[in-house]
């Protein structure tokens, strides 16, 4: 049985996680945050595409060429959540559910990090749980998923 599958998109600066602002950001690294992600993904029977890119472009050619296998999103765009248009009409262009994620609680800092480009196409927003967000972003899209996925019959389930 294929499971259902979700790409986790990290932008500008997040390979930087553990040595960056530790004291916003915290002390786990990007690839502790992958593992985190990999060992929620098996709990849930999830499928995670775990990714991380400074470039605009290459998010959003990854979001081109993953759009059709990929049933969910889960996104920390980093700083192109506050300028980048074009990553939002990436998002809804796909037109699969989508998770924004900040480690930080960017409303309680600057100003500029309080709007968002991504939270108007997302279906939900975590913010300011650290790295466990990821993981929370992860259980919430695993029940979307099993909403909108066909019900198995009884003879799969027991299978
Ligand atoms: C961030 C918050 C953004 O404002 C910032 O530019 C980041 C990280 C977060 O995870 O808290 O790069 O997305």
């Amino acid at each position: 049985m294929q499971l259902p599958s979700v790409l986790v998109l990290n932008g500008p600066n997040l390979n930087l996680l553990g040595t960056r602002e530790p004291a916003i950001y915290g002390s786990e690294t990007l690839d502790d945050v992958a593992r985190l992600c990999r060992e929620a993904a098996e709990r849930l029977h999830l499928e995670v595409d775990f990714r991380q890119s400074n470039a605009e472009h290459e998010l959003i050619d990854w979001l081109h060429e993953t759009r059709t296998r990929v049933d969910g999103i889960v996104i920390n765009a980093g700083a192109y959540t506050h300028t980048s248009l074009a990553i939002a009409d990436a998002l809804s262009a796909i037109a699969k559910p989508v998770i924004e994620v900040h480690i930080s609680n960017v409303h309680k800092r600057e100003a500029f990090r309080h709007h968002s480009f991504v939270s108007p196409v997302a279906e939900a927003v975590i913010v300011g749980c650290g790295t466990q967000g990821y993981v929370l972003a992860l259980e919430r899209m695993a029940t979307l998923l099993a909403a909108k996925l066909p019900v198995k019959s009884a003879v799969e389930v027991s299978q």
